[in-house]
C-alpha cells in the first residue's frame, strides 16, 4: 500500500489512484484486500451510516471513533481521515488538537480538509507539525447552506480560476494530494495539469491522477446518489434477502436446528 510520500510523488504517468470512502472494519478490510490505494474516512458518514442529512452534525468523536475502526481492520492501508465541519479553520490551535487527535487516538496516516483560502496557513502548520494533509477543492458540502445544494461548482471562468488558486496555494502549503470535487472536467485537467501533486477527482472527469467515491454508492448500498456516482453492485438486495432468509427459516422454524 502507498505512504504519504508515495502518494504526493506518484506524477501524473503512473496508474490512476484508487480512493475509497469506508467507515468500519469490515468494508475498509475487503478495500485494502482488493487493493484500493486509499482508504478515507469521509465526513460523509454522516450521511451514510449516521443518516444524518448533511455532514454538518458529524462532531471529531464521531470521526475518530469510525477511523479507530477502519483503522483496526487494515494491515497497512493508507487511511486518510477527514475534519468535520468547523473542526478546522477557526482557531489555530483547536484546528491542531483536532486534526492531531485523528493521528493520535483514531490511527489515520493524514487528515483532508474542505479547503479554502481560510484552510492554507492552517494547512502549512499541519504538515510543518508532521501533519500530513489532502486538500478538497470544488464542492466542498460542508458550505451546503451557503451553497444552497450540491451544485457542481467552477462552471464560469472566475470560479474556475478562484479554484485553482486554491488548489495552488494548498500545494504551496504542503499539501500531498487534493480531491477535486464535481467541476467540469476541463477545468480539473486544468488544475492536474499546473499541479504537481496529484489530483483525485469525484465528479471532474478522467483527467485527474486518481477517482474516489463514497462505498455506499458503489455497493449499491445508498438511497440516493449524486448523478457522477455509479453503483457497482447491488448490496441492499443482496443483505435484503440474507436478512429475510433468516427471519423467514426463523418464523418456520428451519433455524436453528
Ligand atoms: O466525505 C467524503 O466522503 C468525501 C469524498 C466524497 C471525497 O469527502
Amino acid at each position: 500500500m502507498p505512504t504519504v510520500p508515495e502518494i504526493r510523488e506518484w506524477g501524473k504517468n503512473g496508474p490512476p489512484i484508487t480512493m475509497l470512502t469506508a467507515y468500519n472494519k469490515s468494508i475498509a478490510r475487503i478495500a485494502e484486500e482488493v487493493g484500493i490505494d486509499i482508504i478515507l474516512v469521509g465526513d460523509s458518514v454522516g450521511n451514510t451510516a449516521l443518516g444524518y442529512e448533511t455532514t454538518l452534525p458529524v462532531t471529531v468523536e464521531e470521526m475518530i471513533s469510525h477511523t479507530a475502526a477502519v483503522v483496526r481492520g487494515v494491515k497497512s492501508a493508507l487511511v486518510v481521515t477527514d475534519l468535520p465541519f468547523l473542526s478546522v479553520g477557526v482557531d489555530d490551535s483547536a484546528d491542531i488538537m483536532n486534526a492531531g487527535k485523528m493521528l493520535k487516538f483514531g490511527g489515520a496516516d493524514a487528515v483532508k480538509i474542505e479547503s479554502g483560502m481560510h484552510t492554507i496557513s492552517i494547512t502549512k502548520r499541519l504538515v510543518d507539525l508532521g501533519i500530513p494533509v489532502m486538500a478538497h477543492v470544488g464542492l466542498v458540502p460542508q458550505r451546503i447552506r451557503q451553497m444552497g445544494g450540491y451544485h457542481q461548482q467552477g462552471t464560469d471562468a472566475e470560479s474556475a480560476q478562484d479554484i485553482k488558486e486554491i488548489a495552488l496555494k494548498h500545494q504551496d502549503a504542503g499539501a500531498f494530494s487534493i480531491v477535486l470535487e464535481h467541476i467540469p472536467s476541463d477545468v480539473a485537467e486544468e488544475i492536474t495539469n499546473e499541479l504537481e501533486i496529484p489530483t483525485i477527482g469525484i465528479g471532474a472527469g478522467p483527467h485527474t491522477c486518481g477517482q474516489v467515491l463514497v462505498v455506499d454508492d458503489v455497493i449499491g448500498l445508498s438511497d440516493s446518489a449524486p448523478p457522477f456516482a455509479k453503483k457497482f453492485g447491488n448490496a441492499k438486495m443482496e443483505i435484503s434477502n440474507a436478512i429475510k432468509k433468516y427471519r423467514d427459516e426463523v418464523v418456520s422454524g428451519g433455524f436453528p436446528q
